[in-house]
């Protein structure tokens, strides 16, 4: 069965934000990840290197589920989906967007912030959701109100969580998942300290939900 949005969001408690500057850091990171239980994997197309890394894991790492992050156009689904890419996460929201992910059978988190923007994807059949940047937007007590006229929606806030709030987060009934780019640090990463990110992922893989 193809993956959906709600298979990406059930996985884990926490979905990785990483950012890549060097290829040859995606197979290493992405097994570390998988090694603390952590699968569903966010490469955000932030760097020039992002999509060689997408297609590295794709590739090379058959047991994480490599995703693409920061989707930002249509043409930005289409590179993702070339690349290997099996979900796609974007900031916010537009129309063509919805509808290239769709197109390429591409499962979409789209970014929302606001009431017309969680409805302007519910139109376009979207009801899987990153609440995105969730502390700065308004955090557990925005998603708290949106249960009420959303109560049909899950989200995976992301932006400005991390080890010390993404239970209270993952306490609430319409959130689903959390994202967040503390379990990849950027340190972590520069100084190929692997063993730190699977540690980091599997306490996020065991936090409480
Ligand atoms: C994102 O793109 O989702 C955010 O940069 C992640 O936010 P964080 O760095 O606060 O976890």
């Amino acid at each position: 069965t193809p993956l959906t949005a709600l298979d990406v969001m059930r996985d884990a408690p926490v979905i990785p934000v990483i950012v890549l500057h060097d290829v040859r850091d995606a197979v290493p990171l992405a097994r570390a990840l998988v090694a603390g239980g952590i699968r569903m994997l966010e490469v955000t197309l932030r760097t020039r290197e992002a999509l060689e890394c997408i297609e590295a894991i794709a590739k090379e790492v058959p047991e994480a589920v490599a995703g693409a992050g920061t989707i930002r156009s249509a043409a930005d689904a289409q590179a993702s989906a070339l690349a290997g890419a099996r979900f796609g996460v974007s900031p916010g929201y537009t129309r063509s967007v919805g509808k290239a992910c769709h197109d390429l059978g591409l499962p979409l988190l789209p970014g929302v912030a606001t009431g017309s923007e969680i409805m302007l994807a519910q139109e376009d059949g979207y009801t899987e959701l990153k609440f995105f940047p969730a502390v700065q937007a308004g955090g557990i007590n925005m998603l708290r109100a949106w249960g009420g006229p959303f109560n049909d929606v899950k989200f995976c806030p992301t932006g400005g969580v991390h080890a010390g709030n993404a239970e209270e987060f993952l306490a609430l009934p319409n959130v689903a998942c959390v994202g967040g780019s503390w379990i990849v640090p950027t340190e972590a990463i520069a100084a190929k300290d692997w063993a730190r990110i699977e540690v980091l992922a599997r306490e996020a893989s065991q936090l409480r939900r």
